[in-house]
């Protein structure tokens, strides 16, 4: 995936008059660790006090429909802060992202360079974590990312765009794996056969979610689709989750998914292209406390959701770990590979993984009803 190059101060400049903010242009700087889009902070001073924006350079090449994303992010939010209002929430900016507009009224600026640009206030006094710190932090997590879903619950009609279809259809994604494997255009399946062979064997329970949603089991919602850690902003001062962020996946899908992509990156024990394979396992710890949290929140789930929240866990990082898969052997396209074999690393984890969680299945299971149990 090509990266996009940094824009400079005054470039910077120049985008961020193109949005409603008033006052005179202090700077700029790129800002945060994520890894899709491209990130800056603006600081701006108006009348005398500074003031901060967050401005995003959305990715084209993974949202090729820049628009549609951000039709479904205004319409997020602008519900979301209704009901926060509703409620009697006095830091409704803090508590949901705010989209600035343009000067025409628009959610997105188009720049002449052909780059999709937004703005958001920026939420001050809270900050993301890319590892977990306390499984205290992964309650509080669960719950942000349950109530998040809980909020947007009813916005249903209109169907929000579905900026990347099939983006968690595990089959499909499987059969562009077998595809890969079938071309082998860099000769690399030689490399990877234990973990296609991993793969094959489990491949008759990845249609399981779909089918059950098909049959009106697990009911299609609005969800967030990037439940990562590093996606919910904590309090500095209380640790709580305040403030889900990161809404470009947004759009029509299963909370299984959400709940699953929670426990792969929160209940992980090292990082997501750890090359010690004895550090990579599953905290049931972890687990437990995101369970507990979760659960708490989500006071929606219907009980074919319930069923299949612990192999919700397991699909879905069986899932992420068939796309690094796929994506080296077609030569590393779509993530960013900071060394050789950068992708098999990645997949190698994403297996482990899912081998911890059956190792640990029943466990799981046990967790979530006891989680379930105290809701
Ligand atoms: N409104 C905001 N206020 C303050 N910080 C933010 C805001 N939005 C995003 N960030 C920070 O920028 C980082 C990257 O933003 P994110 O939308 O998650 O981009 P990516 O899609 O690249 O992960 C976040 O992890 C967070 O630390
Ligand atoms: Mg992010």
């Amino acid at each position: 995936m090509a990266e996009l190059g940094k824009a400079t101060p005054e470039e910077l400049k120049g985008i961020a008059s193109a949005f409603q903010v008033y006052g005179d242009f202090v700077g700029g700087c790129p800002y945060g660790s994520g890894h899709i889009n491209d990130t800056y902070q603006i600081t701006y001073s108006v009348g005398g006090a500074k003031m901060h924006y967050l401005l995003q350079r959305i990715n084209h090449h993974v949202f090729t429909q820049p628009q549609n994303v951000q039709q479904n992010i205004l319409r997020v939010t602008r519900h979301i802060a209704a009901k926060l209002r509703a409620q009697g929430v006095e830091d409704i900016s803090r508590r949901t992202l705010t989209l600035i507009l343009t000067r025409e009224g628009e959610p997105v600026h188009h720049d002449d360079a052909g780059n999709w640009w937004r703005m958001y206030v920026f939420v001050e006094g809270a900050k993301t974590y890319d590892q977990i710190q306390s499984a205290h932090q992964a309650e509080l997590v669960g719950e942000a990312f349950a109530d998040f879903q809980n909020m947007v619950s009813d916005l249903t009609d209109p169907r929000l765009h579905e900026t990347i279809p099939h983006f968690h259809d595990t089959v499909r994604r499987f059969e562009t794996l077998q595809q890969a494997i079938q071309k082998d255009a860099f000769n690399r399946a030689k490399d990877v056969r234990e973990e296609i062979a991993f793969v094959e064997a489990r491949s008759d329970t990845f249609g399981r979610l779909l089918e059950r949603c098909a049959k009106g089991e697990i009911p299609e919602r609005v969800t967030h689709n990037d439940t990562k850690l590093n996606n919910v902003m904590l309090d500095d001062a209380t640790g709580r989750g305040i403030c889900v962020i990161d809404l470009d996946t947004v759009m029509p899908g299963l909370a299984l998914y959400d709940f699953g992509d929670m426990c792969r990156t929160s209940t992980a024990n090292a990082a997501e292209d750890e090359r010690d394979l004895s550090k990579v396992y599953s905290r049931m710890d972890m687990f437990e406390a995101l369970a507990k949290g979760y659960c708490r929140g989500a006071k929606f789930l219907t009980a074919g959701e319930k069923e299949e929240l612990a192999f919700s866990a397991r699909l879905i990082t069986m899932t992420i770990g068939i796309r690094f898969l796929t994506d080296y052997l077609q030569g590393d396209v779509y993530f960013n590979v900071k060394r050789p074999g950068h992708n098999v690393d990645r997949c190698r984890t994403q297996l482990k993984m899912v081998r911890s969680m059956e190792e640990q299945a029943e466990q799981m299971e046990a967790i979530v009803k006891a989680a379930l149990a105290t809701v």
